[in-house]
């Protein structure tokens, strides 16, 4: 049930200069630049969703028992603030992150959050840390909703109680690199997601799956890898954090269909649809590697990318194997750099809004 009762707002009373808040918020870099505040929901069964809260950004209390600890359940989001021409603070397709949110928690048995909790939540603590939102030219304020199971009981069971929490961090660009193609790890011994798994739920426990694969593109040089389907370890799946979209020279986009273990980007999904406005074709389609790796090399495949919240739209130059690299080029293709400005205009209010996608905060 929907919670009538507004937030209790307690400003942090030491607040960093803005001085200081600007020298922060020159080269941000992603993750680590952390706003003043967060928001702070509880769920206690029977009782519902209750004493919601906006707190100076301080460590958790947590009960060393507490099942999120030991039974991984908990869930996330990744959105972003923008700040406008005029300097207001926009959101991008808020309300489908908050369905998302819902999906999540209903895959791993937490408590649903009402979509309206979720966006007051958001669009309280953003307004009240609206200064941490970089000018434009740097970035943009990343918020991560999340929740997690705080009941303390060692039993094998749904939580009766959680906790939902927004906090927020400055973000420049997501890969620590000058701007250009990334070169991307073909992981062919860990898989991430299997059907019937959690892979389209966005939980932590998904991005852990991922990162021994992560260290192992590392270690090959690369910035990314890219996941297969785990039965045949023959499709082209989902990115370590984003998903993945080709462009092909017939003028289509082609892109994995969402089957249950590849994650519904919002990114993915508002590229589609900017790209099918535009006249362009767009296939969800199950797409192998093999193929994939003859496109390259016939040239069928002009471009491909990685898109998400985080990674925005970014060119992948080159995909590697522990069988060598295939090269798709050294520069950001057309199509690519193409949809990214429409997107970044749109979510930095800079064009107008033919989907009714950017709110006000
Ligand atoms: C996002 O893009 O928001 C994510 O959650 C992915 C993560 C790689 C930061």
């Amino acid at each position: 049930q929907p919670i009538k009762t507004a937030f209790t707002i307690t400003p942090k009373a030491d607040r960093i200069s803005a001085a200081e808040r600007e020298e922060l918020l020159k080269a941000p870099g992603f993750g680590r630049v952390f706003s003043e505040h967060m928001a702070v929901v509880t769920y206690t069964e029977g009782k519902g969703w209750h004493t919601p809260e906006i707190l100076p950004r301080q460590p958790l209390q947590l009960d060393p028992a507490a099942s999120v600890l030991h039974y991984a359940q908990e869930i996330f989001e990744g959105m972003k603030a923008y700040r406008s021409p005029t300097g207001e603070p926009l959101l991008f397709r808020p309300d489908a992150n908050a369905r998302r949110f819902r999906r999540s928690a209903e895959r791993m048995a937490m408590a649903q959050v009402p979509e309206e909790l979720f966006l007051d939540a958001v669009k309280q603590l953003v307004k009240i840390d609206a200064d941490w939102i970089p000018a434009p030219e740097v970035g943009t304020l990343y918020i991560r909703p999340f929740m997690i199971a705080t009941e303390v009981a060692l039993g094998v069971k749904p939580s009766a109680e959680y906790k939902f929490i927004v906090i927020a961090c400055a973000a420049g660009d997501y890969f620590s690199k000058d701007a250009g193609p990334v070169t991307v790890w073909v992981e062919e011994n860990t898989v991430r997601a299997s059907r019937g798994g959690t892979g389209e739920a966005k939980c932590g426990g998904n991005y852990a799956a991922s990162l021994t694969a992560q260290q192992e593109a590392k270690e090959n040089g690369c910035h990314q890898v890219l996941f297969l389907d785990a039965s045949e370890r023959k499709w082209i799946e989902e990115m370590g954090g984003m998903n993945i979209v080709a462009a092909l020279d017939d003028g289509s986009l082609l892109t994995p269909p969402l089957k249950g273990t590849i994650l519904h980007g919002i990114t993915r999904d508002s590229l589609l649809t900017l790209a099918r406005s535009q006249g362009l074709t767009v296939r969800e389609e199950p797409y192998a590697i093999d193929q994939l790796y003859a496109d390259i090399a016939s040239g069928r495949l002009r471009e491909l990318f990685a898109c998400g919240t985080a990674a925005v739209v970014t060119p992948i130059g080159t995909l590697k194997t522990s069988k060598g690299e295939h090269v798709i080029s050294k520069e950001t293709g057309a199509v690519t750099a193409s949809l990214r400005q429409a997107l970044c205009d749109m979510q930095f209010g800079r064009t107008h809004d033919t989907q009714g996608w950017v709110h006000t905060v």
